[in-house]
Parts: C-alpha cells; sequence; structure tokens
C-alpha cells in the first residue's frame, strides 16, 4: 500500500474523526460546513456516539469532493494516545480494504496528548498495520474478496515533519510483517530447515547469521533441545542473528525466541480439536526475527543478538519418552516428564548458548510457553517476569506505548521447588494444576546464569487470537506481538 503525506487529499473515501459525544474535530467539522451539516445530520440519525471504532458511514454527500465519508469515534480525545490514532486509521483501513476504493484519504486531528506531526505518523502506522493480508494459498479469491485500496493518503497541515516519522516506522511495519508472515505460514512449509533459510537473507539487510546444525549442537551439549526434536525427521537448527549497530565491543542485548514450529505435544499427544494451532508455536521466534529485521532496516545504533531455537515437536519412532532424563549444554540435567512442555526444554539449551557465546548485557526470551498464561490473561497482555526491576519497567512501559501491553508475574523460591524431582537436577513440569505459567518461567530461570537481567515473555495468548477478535490493526490470526515492543525498548534503553 502506497502512503502519502499531502496537504489536501483526493479520493473516494475520506475518513475523519468524532470523539466521544459525537463531536467532530476540525477535520470533520470543516468537512461538515463544505457539505452544509449533512454530515452531521447522517451521525445524529445514526444515533452516534463516537465510541472507539463506531463508524458512521455517509455515501455520496452533497458540496464535498468526496463519494463515501467516513466518521469514525476515537472516545474521549482526553484519553487519546498514538494508538489510538492508530485503532481509528486501522478502522477506516479495514473498512474500506476491499470495496472497491483505490484511495483513501485519512484527516487525522491533533488531540490533547498527541501533535500534529505524531497524530499523522500513527496514522500512516495504522493503515499500514491494517492492510496486511496472508493470501498466499489462497487461489480463488473472488472480486470482491480482493484488495482494491492501493493509496493512502494522510492529509494535514505540515505534513513533512509527519512523513518523517513515518517513513522510520514503515522499518517496524516490515518487522511486523515478517514476524506475521512466520507464524501464519503453514506447518508443512515452514519447518526447522525453511525457517532457517528465510533468516538467512536477513544478511541482505547486513545481519550476519549463523546457522547450527544438529551435529554442532550435540557437540555443544544440547541435549534438552535435541530430545525435543528428535521425534521428528525435521533437523533441528539453532539461528543467530547479529545486527551489529553499536560501538564495537560493546555487550549486545540478546533476544532468544521459542521456535517449535509444529507443536503436537509428542508422545504426550495434544487433543485434536484446535491441534492446527500449534503451528504458531514458533511464536517467539518469529517475534525475534520480525524485530531484527525492523533493527536493521533502520539501522539501529545497538548490538543486538537474536537467537531462536527451532524444532518440530512430534510422537515419532525416535520420539522422547516421559521419564527420559536429558542433559543440557549447562551440564543441569533434566527430567520430561511431558513431552508436550518442550518449550522450555529448548530455551534451556538456546538461553544457555545465548549467554555462553555472546555475553550479552541483558537477555530477553519470548515463547508461546504455557496455555496457563491465556487462562490468566486471555489475548490482552503477555506474562512476563523478570528478576530485574529496571529491566522490567521498561519492558512495561515499551509495551504500553507499542500497543502490545504486558503484565508483570511472579517469581520465588516456592514457585521454582515445584520442579524439584529425586530424578535428575528437576523436572519439566510441576506435576499438578497449579501456576503454570509460572513455573515455565522458574524452568527458563535455572538457565539464566547469576548477575544476568533476564525477562521472559510468554506470549501464548498474544501471538496469535482465535476466536472472534475484532482488531483494527491486526488480521484475524497472527498479530506479530512482539516486534513492536522490542523495538521500542532497543530504541529506549540500548541505543546509543
Ligand atoms: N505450545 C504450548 C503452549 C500453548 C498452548 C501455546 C496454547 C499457545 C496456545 C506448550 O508447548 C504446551 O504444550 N504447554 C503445556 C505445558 C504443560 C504440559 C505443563 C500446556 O500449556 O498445557
Ligand atoms: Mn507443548
Ligand atoms: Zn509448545
Amino acid at each position: 500500500m502506497d502512503i502519502r503525506f499531502v496537504t489536501a487529499g483526493g479520493g473516494d473515501v475520506v475518513a475523519v474523526m468524532a470523539t466521544d459525544g459525537g463531536d467532530l474535530l476540525a477535520a470533520g467539522k470543516a468537512l461538515d460546513a463544505a457539505a452544509s451539516g449533512r454530515i452531521a445530520k447522517a451521525m445524529k440519525a445514526a444515533n452516534f456516539r463516537g465510541g472507539a471504532g463506531q463508524v458512521t458511514d455517509i455515501l455520496a454527500p452533497d458540496g464535498v469532493d468526496f463519494a463515501r465519508v467516513l466518521v469514525i469515534g476515537i472516545g474521549k480525545a482526553d484519553a487519546a494516545d498514538g494508538m489510538t490514532v492508530e485503532r481509528w486509521a486501522g478502522h477506516a483501513v479495514k473498512r474500506v480494504l476491499t470495496s472497491g476504493a483505490e484511495k483513501l484519504v485519512l484527516q487525522p486531528d491533533a488531540l490533547p496528548s498527541v501533535s500534529k506531526a505524531e497524530a499523522g505518523a500513527h496514522a500512516a502506522m495504522g493503515a499500514r498495520l491494517a492492510g496486511y493480508r496472508f493470501d498466499t494459498y489462497r487461489t480463488k479469491l473472488k472480486p470482491d474478496q480482493k484488495p482494491t485500496l492501493t493509496a493512502v493518503e494522510i492529509a494535514m497541515d505540515g505534513p513533512a515533519a509527519a512523513k518523517a516519522r513515518a517513513d522510520k516506522d514503515a522499518a517496524v511495519v516490515e518487522g511486523v510483517f515478517f514476524a506475521r508472515d512466520l507464524v501464519s505460514e503453514p506447518p508443512n512449509v515452514l519447518y526447522p530447515e525453511s525457517f532457517a533459510e528465510r533468516l538467512r537473507d536477513l544478511e541482505t539487510i547486513g545481519c550476519e547469521v549463523e546457522v547450527l546444525e544438529p551435529e554442532t549442537m550435540a557437540r555443544l551439549g544440547m541435549g534438552a533441545l535435541l530430545g525435543v526434536a528428535q521425534g521428528s525427521s525435521r533437523p533441528a537448527r539453532l539461528v543467530a542473528v547479529k545486527w551489529n549497530g553499536g560501538s564495537k565491543g560493546s555487550k549486545p542485548i540478546a533476544l532468544v525466541g521459542k521456535g517449535v514450529t509444529f507443536d503436537t505435544g509428542g508422545i504426550s499427544l495434544k487433543p485434536g480439536a484446535g491441534m492446527d494451532e500449534m503451528k504458531g508455536d514458533m511464536g517467539g521466534a518469529a517475534a525475534v526475527a520480525g524485530t531484527m529485521k525492523a533493527i536493521a532496516l533502520r539501522k539501529a545504533k545497538a548490538n543486538v543478538v537474536g537467537v531462536v531455537a527451532l524444532v518440530e515437536n512430534m510422537p515419532g519412532a525416535n520420539a522422547q519418552r516421559p521419564g527420559d532424563i536429558v542433559n543440557t549444554m549447562s551440564g543441569q540435567t533434566i527430567e520430561v516428564l511431558n513431552t508436550d512442555a518442550e518449550g522450555r526444554l529448548i530455551l534451556a539449551d538456546a538461553v544457555w548458548y545465548a549467554q555462553d557465546k555472546y555475553e550479552p548485557s541483558a537477555l530477553i526470551d519470548l515463547a508461546t510457553l504455557t496455555g496457563a498464561v491465556i487462562v490468566a490473561l486471555g489475548h490482552e497482555n503477555a506474562g512476563m517476569f523478570s528478576n530485574d526491576e529496571d529491566l522490567a519497567h521498561a519492558i512495561t512501559s515499551a509495551g504500553q506505548a507499542e500497543g502490545e501491553p504486558v503484565w508483570r508475574l511472579p517469581l520465588s523460591a516456592a514457585y521454582d521447588k515445584l520442579i524439584d524431582t529425586p530424578n535428575a537436577d528437576m523436572k519439566n513440569i510441576a506435576g499438578k494444576p497449579v501456576a503454570g505459567s509460572i513455573v515455565g518461567a522458574q524452568f527458563v530461570k535455572r538457565f539464566i546464569k547469576d548477575g544476568m537481567p533476564w525477562a521472559h515473555m510468554d506470549i501464548a495468548g498474544t501471538a496469535w487470537k482465535s476466536g472472534p477478535y475484532e482488531d483494527p490493526l491486526s488480521p484475524a490470526w497472527a498479530t506479530g506481538y512482539g516486534v513492536r515492543l522490542l523495538n521500542r525498548l532497543i530504541q529506549n534503553r540500548y541505543e546509543e
């Protein structure tokens, strides 16, 4: 989609803002004056109240050059932030994407806590994110199912400042789309080797990419990661993507992602219903991949290394059994009591490798780790755990700013005890249905070295959304969750 910044736009459709109570803002008022009050009349007739996302759709009003006017609510102006503007733009784009219209004009207004330039840039961001589709495998789309919208014009005074911001944001959008594509791809197409190949492509934008094969992983002692992979005919990969945009010798921040390209549960087989969703069990790896793409495209002045552990969890003839005890690269042993608690097993070796090899200044892992986090937080917040107050706060505020909220959950020695076992250094489940997400986090923590600032993000509820979730900025399935948050975190905290 082509995004242009102009002072006065022209096209098929125009969208303006209205606030709680049903009041048009400046751009809408000007349009209403040109239409001799017909827009306000239509809003009144439709009982439009201006709530966030509420729309009055006016066709062919007299006196204006547009065939269609969308008045879209943003709720209370005082409470509005940049994300409010993005969602406003997202509603407009989703409404007309396949409508036959080719050009949409957005007329954002400045808001009490959003400057004009910010409003313009957020409108562009919202329009881009809402225009995403994953149609790769749909060969028989009917004309009315195909996107017709090719251009969005952001019409405003002083468009240049907004354009400058939006150009930087375009890199982040590319990162989000990369993550969405990866989560959306079917598991016969995206498996450890093909995922690794897609990461290899990041070399063309200046990343260093290193791909480890099973022989190397075995030599390094990654028995937990390889134990998960051994039930599949698809060999595991561990990929490190480096972006060296910071000063030479300064320690990188490490991002580690769970990349289970399909999670059947292994011998502890999952029930059949909805198992297809487990193609998205590489959402943590996708978030890391998307972030690396975003920071490389915008040439971030920071050193960042992304490490993703890629496996397929299958119940093959050579699959690991409940009761197996595996060795890890850290030297610690794990009793595998449930082969469906596989994410923590691959993370154990991946986070150790990331610390051992790159000596990062901080480490953040992202994983679709537990169904329990969906029980606790639904699809609205990711669960976040951290041993470092400053890092936890920085992640929370980055998520807040980018519409990717997190909610912090606790860690403590009492929870840690739940994974003790007489048979090995630890077991991979608590064995009773308590605090499932915390137990997962405590397990990963056992592989974090003393003194390492660390955060774990359980994104099982946010990497994709199933069911009746309508998000103006996201498709029905893959969200790309994590890319915006991590990009913002790097910008706020790690960039020189
Ligand atoms: N990939 C799943 C977690 C998951 C569930 C992600 C639903 C997204 C949606 C993970 O590997 C898993 O199976 N976890 C188990 C852990 C249990 C065996 C301790 C779970 O959540 O049931
Ligand atoms: Mn599992
Ligand atoms: Zn899993």
